[in-house]
């Protein structure tokens, strides 16, 4: 849709231009890049990396080793979590790695040459082979907002730059199916509201479908069928705070993600996998939150300092309150994969 007389666009198109338009909030050269605004798993301990490589090695080994390997980081930010993972893996791993980093943003200066910058997941070789990680991209992905007015009618939320917001009409087509399936409005009193996830479950697929084989991940702030909130989660972040959404490019604008949908539409006619939670997913993978033994404090002073900081930064990974309460969509392409997800639960 255009834009109304009075500047009006919808939350998607608005969504779009303020984050990833010449000036948007992610593609503005030299700014902080995502860890300057808010800390993500990336960010908040080298043991997600890890966790990640251990999955990798997982991966490598269901699918027999094969001569190229990949890692695809879609929505790479800055590319930490690649460079992560490939300071991580074991040696034999690493000779057969190819590293792409997927993002609308620049390449960063001093990233591992290794690692291959795409602007787009459309760039990528076709009939990948590996394993598809994408950690907080999918919130990322603009959507419309949709709210019930005083008839109960599901109408299309506009914005102006300014972040004040306006009725607009009836959501109507592929939009409207989307809500009835996965978010439905009827009967919700006025000013309900919902985040209507059809772009992101598109985007998904594209995701599954770049791989030929292995396994495609999403992690992400995650809601369910039959629970999703009622006013919707759309908001913004800036400098680490979490401020009123404003589509002017001065924030980070973002909704949770309808991951069951999202399953759903990566997985095509077959069954579409649970999300499930990152605290289950990362205790199978090794990250353990628990303290070291006081034994140690005597034994080994500057050890049990060491291990008493990492069982800070596992816990805080595995809080189901916070990073630990996200949903990881874990979805295996092909059949040497396909016994992953199970593997993974605790
Ligand atoms: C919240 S940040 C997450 C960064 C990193 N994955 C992390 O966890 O720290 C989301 C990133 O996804 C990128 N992004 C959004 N849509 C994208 C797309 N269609 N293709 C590639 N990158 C995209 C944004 O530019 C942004 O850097």
């Amino acid at each position: 849709m255009t834009r109304t007389a009075s500047g009006a666009r919808t939350w998607r198109a608005a969504t779009e231009a303020a984050l990833y338009g010449p000036h948007g909030f992610y593609r503005r050269p030299g700014g902080p890049g995502p860890a300057g605004h808010f800390r993500t798993s990336v960010h908040a301990s080298s043991q997600y990396a890890a966790a990640v490589a251990e999955l990798l090695r997982r991966v490598d080994e269901a699918l027999a080793r094969p001569p190229h390997l990949a890692f695809v980081d879609v929505g790479a930010g800055r590319g930490e979590l690649t460079a992560g993972v490939l300071a991580r893996v074991p040696e034999d791993v690493a000779a057969r790695l190819r590293p792409y980093a997927v993002e609308r943003a620049p390449r960063p200066a001093g990233l591992d040459p290794r690692v291959e910058w795409l602007a787009g997941l459309d760039a990528a070789p076709a009939g990948l082979t590996g394993l598809l990680f994408a950690n907080e991209w999918l919130d990322n992905v603009p959507v419309d907002v949709a709210e019930t007015d005083d008839e109960g009618t599901a109408r299309r939320v506009l914005v102006r730059a300014d972040g004040e917001e306006a009725p607009g009409p009836p959501v109507d087509g592929a939009d409207a199916a989307w809500l009835a399936r996965w978010w439905p409005l009827d009967g919700a009193p006025p000013g309900t509201r919902a985040e209507i996830g059809l772009p992101r479950d598109l985007a998904w697929a594209g995701a599954v479908r770049a791989l030929g084989a292995g396994l495609a991940v999403a992690v992400d702030y995650a809601h369910e069928h039959g629970a999703r909130p009622p006013l919707g989660t759309l908001t913004g972040f800036r400098d680490g705070r979490e401020v009123r959404p404003v589509p002017d490019g001065s924030c980070d604008i973002t909704a949770h993600v309808a991951l069951d949908a999202c399953a759903a539409a990566g997985s095509g006619d077959g069954p579409a996998p649970a999300p499930r939670t990152q605290r289950e997913v990362l205790r199978a993978l090794g990250v353990d939150g628990r303290r070291p033994p006081a034994s140690l404090a005597s034994s080994d002073p500057i050890g049990y300092i060491r291990a008493l900081g990492a069982a800070g930064e596992a816990a805080e990974l595995t809080d189901p309150a916070g990073l630990g309460g996200f949903g990881w969509l874990i979805q295996p392409v092909g059949p040497a994969c396909a016994g992953l997800p199970a593997a993974l639960a605790t």
